[in-house]
């Protein structure tokens, strides 16, 4: 599914992203080679982020 209409970004590029550690709309959108543009897809983003487990986040940021 497509979440961000204007860099025709999937639900799953997006995770990936987040997956290898982007913490912030703006990280996300580097780690797939582009910017934010309408800003529409930011909210459900955010969302994708806070939905990652902790687990999952402090292993991919290297925290203790
Ligand atoms: S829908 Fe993602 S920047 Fe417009």
């Amino acid at each position: 599914m497509i979440v961000c209409l204007c860099n025709a970004l999937t639900e799953a590029q997006l995770g990936e992203a987040i997956a290898q550690g982007a913490r912030r709309p703006r990280e996300v959108y580097a780690a797939c080679d582009c910017k934010a543009e309408c800003g529409g897809c930011t909210r459900t983003i955010v969302t994708m982020i806070r939905e990652v487990p902790p687990v999952a986040a402090i292993a991919a940021t290297g925290a203790r």
